[in-house]
């Protein structure tokens, strides 16, 4: 079977005015279909700039931004975008918030009444759909949050630091409880954090920002077979790359 790339940069580059310095300057990448990558780098360094330069909220300077295979200047839409911020509207309720990617014309009549029951109780939101974000808890509005992005129907899943305010208890149940959740959609994600160790359990792939302007990533391959276990990190072979991982990151805080 041939492997299909999901998405590819080719020569890509972004300013964000004509006087602010270069976020990106001929970047090339691919992710594969089903990939799972994370990307990590210092804050500041461009990484929500990359998601908006892939959802559309923002066009290359030059070069191309392909998803599924076409190079479109209108991608709005073509990805499910978790933003950094919980964007939970506080004045719906669970329910309303999943469904609003629905009200939108491109996304209408994705998902029936029976499937999002289906998807509310498998996301852990049955019997909460009629509560409020400030009546939930950090993890709640996580998976509030995922399924909302999970409803586009997009085969595309940019997650820009989603567990990055949980506790470290939460943030590890919501880690497994991601990897479930993606073993069985087979959807291509996209990972921003700054935690070393979130990124090795979760990856195929890591993408080490690599200086300013983000010319090419530094990559790294996480070869542990999955279903993983938490305890896999403690791996010999996994604590070399964990090293690695570090000094790199901090190359980078040292010398910009
Ligand atoms: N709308 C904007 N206009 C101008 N500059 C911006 C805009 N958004 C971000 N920047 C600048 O672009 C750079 C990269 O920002 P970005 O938000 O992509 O970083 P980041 O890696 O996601 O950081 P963090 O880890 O803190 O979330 C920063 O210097 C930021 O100040
Ligand atoms: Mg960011």
């Amino acid at each position: 079977m041939k492997e299909q790339t999901a998405l590819q940069f080719t020569d890509v580059s972004f300013t964000y005015s004509g006087k602010s310095p270069a976020i990106v300057e001929k970047l090339n990448f691919n992710v594969k279909d089903g990939e799972f990558v994370s990307i990590i780098g210092p804050s500041g360094s461009g990484k929500t700039t990359l998601f908006r330069l892939i959802t559309g909220l923002e066009n290359p300077t030059a070069g191309d931004v392909i998803i599924n295979g076409s190079a479109s200047s209108c991608r709005l839409g073509s990805v499910g975008y978790m933003p950094q911020q919980d964007l939970l509207l506080p004045w719906r309720t669970v329910l309303e918030n999943v469904t609003l990617p629905l009200e939108m014309e491109a996304s209408k009549q994705m998902v029936s009444k029976v499937e999002l029951y289906d998807l509310l109780q498998e996301f852990g939101l049955k019997g909460i759909e009629h509560s409020y974000p400030a009546q939930l808890s950090g993890g709640m509005k996580q998976r509030v949050s995922f399924l909302r992005t999970i409803i586009t129907g997009s085969n595309i899943l940019l997650l820009d630091e989603p567990f990055s305010a949980l506790d470290a208890i939460t943030r590890l149940t919501m880690q497994e409880w991601l990897l479930e959740k993606w073993e069985k959609m087979r959807k291509t994600i996209l990972f921003i954090t700054h935690d070393v160790d979130e990124a090795l359990f979760l990856s195929d792939r890591i993408f080490v920002i690599n200086g300013t302007p983000i010319e090419k990533f530094t990559e790294v391959t996480v070869s542990l077979s999955r279903p993983r276990k938490i305890r896999d990190l403690a791996r010999q072979e996994i604590v070399n790359i964990k090293e690695q991982l570090i000094d790199q990151l901090r190359m980078k805080v040292h010398h910009g």
